[in-house]
């Protein structure tokens, strides 16, 4: 049936083993810490969970710089604690998701080890070379600021090497058959143990051309296919999420013109244009980047988020919009970075105040695709910017008010809890919030119960309703009989609206989802809403009979 296409009705909770669960009082989190903590995300009501990248890594970009992609990092645990994760999954009913990360490989690699090291090493041509510093060598750094160059000179290889990342990333040459079947072998490797896919690290350019005298790199989209076609031979309900951010205009291109490519992207446009609603209250440029990124194969689905492990990027606004966002969420130099973003955690831009929280998880939720949220998220955890980079918003899961938030017993944790302050472990943790009805906890649970029982979000068509007044968001979802209606007031002050519903007689009637109140419509079919300050408002369209069409499905 094509409902089994599990991804299109799921939350996904991203998570880092090393700062989730320490079980053996190391500092560092581990396999056993989350495998006790699975029935608390099985609680929470989430669906699939993503992993950062665990695998044998010097750890110099928090492992997106892997030395051995068949082995885990041996802080976290043994292939064996892994499988016993992957299992204790599967018995929840909770499907695992890994980071794949095969752009580019550490420098600490054995290929790349070897490449450097002889001109005749049967991984020279896995990664890409040039004797002269190519032209181009200043130009496409990711980590504007922190990194210098994409070629660098390695004494050893007597030559430059080419790094899209940090220089202690060395690309692989993706062009390569050998790096082709060596990333097949990777994916088979991990499903054979448990898990149902993969969120692929920097997809466009893993797929890009590359090499010293490539000026406009063209895509290589076939890739994309070979992977997809390999992973549902090995395991049928096994995905591709991908990382790219890309102009909507190429989504298709990702994801196939018969959905015969990658089967979820990240939204990343939306996730901007979001950001810049929930700073400014005006919605438009957010339902235009809805409408660019509307046309997709039906199996196809968008991965929806609100703040990630990385820095927010900003980079597609425009320049006042961008503006706007900073000035509200990130005002001060230290908490943007690489000139685009800015890296806070959500709670912290927006003042710890759960009105708030609550409607842009509302928002982010309703919005056409799978929410993917971080683990800290369903707590309103905050960040320590007194650490470097992305890492300020990286630190360890805060589980209670015992010493270092519950998540280590050793003194020395991998990265500091936060303690003190408004978003410290003392106040902010699942202990203290799992005991009261009103916390984000308890809140988030409920939100996660009613995006799963309205699959319209997930499969259904949408339409934005007009006309609303300035900072409200309506937008109905219909799929097979069924619609929801979701009502979102982005501004701080309670407005009026008077809402056609837009099918008909059907609308006549809407019940509140989450509150159990219900609205007719006047003679004219119009519903007249009061919206407080920041609401939110799930109806369900035309009521009564909604259990018994569920049954048609
Ligand atoms: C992706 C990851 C980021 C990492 C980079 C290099 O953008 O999200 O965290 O630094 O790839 O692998």
């Amino acid at each position: 049936m094509i409902s089994d296409l599990w991804y299109k009705n799921a939350v996904i909770y991203c998570l880092s083993v090393e700062t989730f669960m320490d079980s053996n009082g190391d500092g560092v989190g581990d396999f056993e810490g989350l495998s006790r903590r699975l029935d608390y995300l099985a609680g929470l009501g989430v669906n699939a969970i993503w992993l950062m990248p665990f695998q044998v890594s010097p750890g110099k970009d928090d492992g997106y710089d892997v030395a051995d992609y068949y082995n885990i990092d041996p802080r976290y645990g043994t292939l064996g604690d892994f499988v016993d994760f992957t299992h204790g999954c599967k018995q929840r009913g909770i499907r695992v998701l890994i980071d794949l990360v095969v752009n580019h490989t550490s420098d600490q690699h054995p290929w790349f080890q070897s490449a450097r090291s002889d001109p005749n090493s049967p991984y020279r041509d896995w990664y890409l070379w040039s004797k002269k510093k190519p032209a181009n060598a200043d130009e496409g750094m990711i980590f504007p600021g922190v990194q210098e160059s994409t070629w660098t000179y390695d004494e050893k290889a007597g030559q430059y090497y080419f790094h899209r990342f940090y220089e202690f990333q060395p690309d692989l040459n993706t062009a390569n058959p050998h790096v082709q079947a060596e990333i097949l072998k990777i994916m088979g490797f991990w499903i054979q143990l448990g898990v149902c896919g993969f969120r692929m690290d920097a997809v466009p350019f893993v797929i890009a051309e590359k090499g010293a005298d490539i000026k406009k790199p063209k895509e290589q989209f076939e890739m994309l296919r070979t992977f997809r076609e390999f992973l549902q031979w090995r395991k049928g309900d096994s995905i591709i999420l991908g990382e790219a951010n890309i102009l909507p205009k190429d989504n298709i291109k990702y994801f196939g013109d018969d959905g015969d490519r990658i089967q979820m992207m990240f939204n990343f446009p939306v996730n901007q244009s979001l950001f810049y609603a929930l700073a400014s209250g005006d919605t438009e440029p957010m339902v235009a980047a809805l409408e660019q990124t509307r046309e997709k194969p039906h199996t196809a689905q968008f991965g929806m988020f609100l703040r990630n492990h990385d820095e927010l990027d900003l980079g597609r606004l425009s320049e006042d919009q961008r503006q706007a966002v900073f000035a509200a969420f990130g005002p001060e130099k230290h908490m943007q970075l690489y000139d685009r973003g800015i890296r806070r955690r959500l709670a912290p831009m927006l003042g710890g105040d759960q009105r708030r929280l609550e409607l842009a998880y509302s928002l982010m939720f309703s919005l056409p695709g799978t929410p993917v949220i971080r683990y800290g998220d369903e707590i309103g955890m905050g960040d320590d910017l007194d650490l470097p980079e992305r890492n300020c918003a990286r630190t360890p899961m805060q589980w209670s008010d015992e010493p270092q938030g519950g998540f280590t017993t050793s003194d020395k944790p991998v990265l500091p809890v936060i303690s003190k302050g408004p978003f410290g472990f003392e106040h902010i943790n699942v202990a203290e919030q799992r005991r009261d009805p009103e916390s984000l906890l308890n809140w988030m649970e409920r939100l996660i119960r009613m995006r799963k029982e309205a699959p319209e979000i997930g499969w259904g068509d949408y339409t934005v309703l007009d006309p609303v007044k300035p900072g409200v968001l309506a937008i109905r979802y219909d799929w097979r009989n069924n619609s929801v209606l979701i009502v979102h007031n982005l501004k701080p002050e309670p407005v009026e609206i008077h809402l056609d519903v837009g099918c008909g007689e059907h609308g006549n009637l809407l019940i509140d989802i989450a509150d159990s109140e219900s609205s007719e419509a006047d003679g004219k079919g119009r519903h007249r809403l009061l919206l407080e300050a920041h609401a939110y408002r799930w109806f369900r369209v035309g009521g009564l009979d909604y259990l018994l069409r569920r049954t048609e499905l």
